[in-house]
């Protein structure tokens, strides 16, 4: 007996008496205090992972905008082990079934940190009127609300199965912010840092580093004990997509709570990082963008990356001087 019906509860919002009564019409036998057997859990889990894909149809208005929901990946590759699909992120996670996901690893993108600047003068990339336009520089953000931040982690708890693991990247702003909200969600279990190794702007202190949350549904240890807490690793420099970051940063998350075949989802894709880091660690791959650009990056990036192992966005590893990282890479 690992599991309680309370767990089917959680997964899906239902009832206690509509699962026992379930069970009594199917002779499922139910233990002590609603204990289960494994097989009994996988067999009530289909059930209603098929009853529920029905009813999680998004409907989501999201900054005044009805978004129109696509549920068809914009891209999927021969072997159907990655899609990719251009949607809002929150509408994108309400598309997919309830607990078909392995380990969420996504960088979102905060408005927060350029609407309001609170940390020193921050510049925009591009026009800021430009966003959300195929040929603008900067994207259309995810409004950070608590309200809309509360909604996308109330889905990635849907969509994430039981004892997996979940890595959120946050800057400065959006850590005070939004970040203690992801508390009342998932079992917060460290912040990491990762290391730019060489300074960058910044009004005050000049910025070097970003964080990183890694949390848990359910138990799960990480696959090794010896992964730091700050990772080393130096930013992309003149990428023709202003927010990529290094596919090492996603490879560690990988390293730390991923197994071979696991479906790895990323609804802030961007330039595709994520996605590759999912390739090289032999995982499956879902991922959504808002934008266009995004899409025809990583599309690009994705299908030269499985056709000839190698990345066009990013040429060379950016791991910093760091026997840690080193070690874990494999090169040392
Ligand atoms: C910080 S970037 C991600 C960068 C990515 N990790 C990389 O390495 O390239 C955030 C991404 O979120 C996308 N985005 C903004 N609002 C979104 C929304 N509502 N739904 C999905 N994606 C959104 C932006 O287009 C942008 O590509």
């Amino acid at each position: 007996m690992a599991y309680y019906i309370q767990d089917i509860q959680e997964q899906f919002s239902i009832v206690e008496e509509e699962i026992v009564e379930y069970a009594l019409n199917n002779k499922i036998k139910i233990g002590k205090n609603g204990a289960i057997s494994d097989r009994t859990y996988q067999t009530i889990f289909d059930f209603y992972s098929k009853e529920t894909d029905d009813v999680h149809k998004p409907v989501l208005i999201l900054n005044g905008n009805k978004i129109e929901v696509k549920d068809k990946p914009v891209f999927e590759s021969e072997n159907k082990r990655i899609s990719i699909f251009r949607d809002d992120s929150v509408n994108f996670l309400k598309n997919l079934p309830t607990a078909s996901v392995d380990v969420i690893i996504t960088d979102p993108a905060y408005s927060g940190m350029n609407q309001k600047l609170k940390f020193g003068k921050g510049k925009i990339i591009g026009k800021y009127s430009d966003a959300g336009k195929s040929d603008a520089k900067w994207f259309e953000e995810f409004h950070d609300t608590e309200e809309n931040y509360k909604a996308f982690l109330k889905e990635c708890n849907r969509v994430l199965k039981k004892n997996r693991h979940i890595y959120i990247m946050f800057d400065s702003y959006s850590l005070l912010t939004l970040a203690p909200i992801v508390r009342d969600v998932f079992d917060v279990k460290n912040i990491l840092c990762w290391d730019k190794v060489n300074i960058g702007l910044g009004h005050y202190f000049r910025r070097r580093h970003e964080f990183i949350m890694f949390a848990s549904k359910g138990k799960r240890p990480l696959n090794s004990k010896n992964i730091p807490d700050v990772w080393r690793i130096k930013r992309v420099v003149a990428s023709k997509y202003p927010t990529q970051k290094p596919t090492e940063v996603f490879e560690l998350m990988l390293k730390g709570s991923a197994e071979k075949d696991f479906v790895v989802c990323d609804p802030f894709l961007g330039s595709g990082s994520s996605a590759i880091a999912a390739i090289k660690n032999n995982c499956k791959f879902l991922g959504c963008d808002i934008s266009e650009k995004s899409i025809s990056f990583s599309k690009e990036r994705i299908e030269h990356f499985l056709n000839t192992q190698t990345d066009i966005y990013q040429k060379s590893s950016l791991l910093g001087n760091d026997e840690a990282m080193t070690k874990l890479f494999g090169n040392g």
